[in-house]
């Protein structure tokens, strides 16, 4: 397996106690056949020396913007030009604030800057730092400009904290890189409609019912299926995420809303997964006016009715009917409820959680699930949701479309 064979990849090293790591990356990424060519950052030389990575890597390190000798022999612009992919591993919150801001202060922000190809960070940094809404705010401009995150992973830290903010292993990274730059097109030439996030219902003007549903999963589907080649729509209740690239995003709020956006979606689609979490009652009445405590409503202040089942909905079509892909979130019994879901509501395959299991759930980064259809039931290790939606797709295209 050689799936970097004759890529160039830039790997930049910065400030981490990660770059440790970041020697065994270069390794990794020659077994898969690419060529790499070293960039540290200041920082990142007070961790790791450079004749480390000129070992490994077989090439000159470069570190310095301004030095003519190293300009002479490979100008920064012209290493700019050479990368087929930036590689960025570890990517400290500094590295990625200078990137957000489209800073080019040192050697590996102005190869960025001056670099069309592709650009795929791991970013390493305490967890406190990685949960600043700095740090955050800065992920989601990367993500809108089509930069590829891998990671990070939760867990123990080097400074002793407990938290997201730890670097993926090389072997995860060189995998993630492969499916950033040269994935597998599975879905080329295929349909493919996404829900995702929850669904939200109005009270009144100023209330409404809904749930914790951040869309991670779903955006992460969607963003998979995109890297394989599939044309998406992605149908999303209100969330906070960017888009990911080459996505077509419908923006929706009620469970209507989504059902029409998904029947009209349906019909010129192969491939229907439903990651959303719709919101299944609703108030019967919608008062035009703020509901008032004052006004008599001490008890049984709201009627609910039942929302349509989208998804049963589509996969109950006589025509038209795509491949049906459901999820259940459960607490209990995941396998069996799971089952009875995927019989009652017609569906081709369903994706099950276990909810009340702190590895996965509504608003972690990470998931895992068991894949059940009529011939069985595949569990997939618990994962990055990122992760878990490349295996997810992978595995649903192998079953929905045996023949392509
Ligand atoms: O809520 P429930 O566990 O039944 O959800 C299982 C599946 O059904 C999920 O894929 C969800 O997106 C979908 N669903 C839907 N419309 C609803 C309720 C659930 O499409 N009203």
């Amino acid at each position: 397996m050689s799936s970097l064979a004759h890529k160039r990849i830039l790997l930049g090293v910065s400030g981490g106690i990660a770059a440790y790591k970041s020697a065994d990356l270069v390794r990794r990424l020659q077994d898969r056949g690419a060529t790499v060519r070293v960039v540290m950052t200041a920082g990142a030389q007070e961790f790791v020396k450079p004749l480390t990575f000129q070992a490994l890597s077989g090439n000159p390190v470069h570190t310095d913007l301004l030095d003519p000798a190293a300009e002479a022999a490979m100008g920064h612009i012209e290493l700019a030009k050479w990368a087929d992919a930036i590689l960025i591993a570890p990517a400290s919150a500094s590295v990625m604030a200078r990137l957000a801001a489209g800073m080019a202060d040192d050697l590996l922000s102005t190869l960025c800057l001056a670099s069309e190809a592709p650009l795929v960070l791991a970013p390493a940094m305490n967890q406190a730092m990685w949960l600043h809404p700095a740090t955050q705010a800065n992920t989601q401009t990367l993500l809108s400009r089509n930069v590829t995150l891998l990671g990070p992973d939760a867990g123990s830290q080097a400074c002793g904290d407990v938290g997201p903010g730890r670097m993926l292993e090389p072997l995860d990274i060189v995998e993630g890189l492969i499916d950033a730059i040269a994935p597998e097109q599975m879905l080329e030439g295929k349909k493919v409609t996404i829900t995702a996030g929850p669904t939200r219902e109005a009270l009144d003007p100023v209330r409404y019912l809904s749930n914790h549903s951040s869309g991670k999963m779903g955006f992460a589907i969607a963003a998979a299926a995109a890297r394989a080649g599939a044309e998406v729509t992605l149908i999303a209740g209100p969330v906070r995420l960017a888009t990911p690239a080459g996505v077509h995003r419908v923006d929706v709020v009620s469970t209507d809303e989504m059902l029409a956006a998904a029947e009209q979606a349906a019909d010129d689609c192969d491939l229907f997964i439903a990651a959303a979490a719709v919101v299944d009652f609703r108030p019967k009445v919608v008062a035009d006016q703020k509901i008032k405590k004052e006004d008599g409503n001490d008890s049984d202040v709201l009627s609910l009715v039942k929302n349509p089942d989208i998804v049963a909905t589509i996969a109950g079509r006589t025509s038209k009917r795509p491949f049906v892909v459901g999820f259940a979130a459960e607490t209990e019994k995941v396998a069996e409820h799971a089952k009875g879901k995927l019989a009652r509501k017609n569906l081709d395959m369903i994706v099950a959680n276990d909810v009340s299991d702190p590895e996965g759930g509504f608003n972690s980064d990470r998931n895992q699930v068991v894949v059940i259809d009529r011939d069985g039931e595949q569990p997939l290790p618990a994962a990055l949701k990122t992760e878990l939606a490349t295996q997810l797709v992978a595995l649903i295209a192998a079953r929905a479309f045996p023949d392509t």
